[in-house]
């Protein structure tokens, strides 16, 4: 049996939906709570985009920034978003990789088909048994179209800024709550209309407006999906 057919016998979870709408929390319960594997794509859009901005090339040279991909050595450790940490050839880029900036400029690379082809694999490799839980923008529609559950999370954009502005005053980080909304809307913006796998719900996607929802709600919500969807 080949790869790709070994790789298919496994089943994924696709959790899609724009930025700060509460994915990470979602496929982290989903991941624990199942005992599955967890691919958070944004990761290697952001670490690639990090690793482009080292190099010094932007965004307007997809090609020498695709190039950069197959050269990563990339890992994740731990489980949990307190002792989550990413090393990429060895140094640790994790707080880095949190910048709204590093957001930005992935979101700018990710709009090029040969960036987004050369982590297609990579994406996929990350598919082992018991199963995996993926996080992303692409993973019903492009990345695992066979998933057997698709989540895809909306929520509008004031309410996403006004989350991502209340996590940053925990963390005491100060940010305008205007600048916030201004930047989510411009990568949704990016995210919604580039042409290589935009940012869309699959046709077999369940829809979870969490809008005016609790984290809690939200949880409930996807039990009761788990459990229709028999896992
Ligand atoms: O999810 P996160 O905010 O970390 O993703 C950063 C950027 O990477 C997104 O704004 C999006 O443009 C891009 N991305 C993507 N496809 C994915 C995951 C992320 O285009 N599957």
């Amino acid at each position: 049996m080949n790869t790709a057919a070994r790789g298919a016998s496994v089943p994924v979870i696709a959790v899609d939906g724009p930025s700060g709408v509460g994915k990470g929390m979602v496929t982290r319960w989903l991941a624990q709570r199942l005992g599955w594997h967890r691919l958070d794509s944004g990761a290697l859009y952001r670490i690639l985009a990090l690793a482009a901005d080292r190099a010094g090339i932007g965004p307007e040279r997809p090609d020498a920034v695709a190039a950069l991909a197959p050269g990563l050595a990339i890992e994740f450790r731990g489980h949990s978003e307190a002792d989550e940490a990413v090393l990429v050839d060895g140094r640790d880029v994790t707080a880095a990789l949190r910048q709204e900036r590093t957001g930005g400029l992935a979101s700018r690379i990710a709009a090029a088909p040969a960036v987004r082809a050369a982590l297609l694999q990579r994406q996929r490799d990350f598919r082992r048994p018991p199963g995996l839980v993926a996080d992303g923008r692409d993973m019903g529609t492009v990345v695992f179209p066979d998933a057997v559950l698709k989540l895809f999370l909306d929520a509008d954009a004031e309410a996403r800024a006004r989350r991502r502005w209340l996590q940053l005053r925990e963390k005491d980080v100060d940010a305008s709550l205007i600048d916030l909304c201004a930047d989510v809307r411009a990568r949704d913006e990016r995210d919604r209309s580039r042409t290589a796998a935009p940012l869309v719900p699959a046709t077999d996607a369940v829809v979870v407006d969490t809008t005016s929802m609790s984290a809690a709600e939200v949880l409930q919500t996807v039990e009761r999906l788990l459990g229709s969807a028999g896992l």
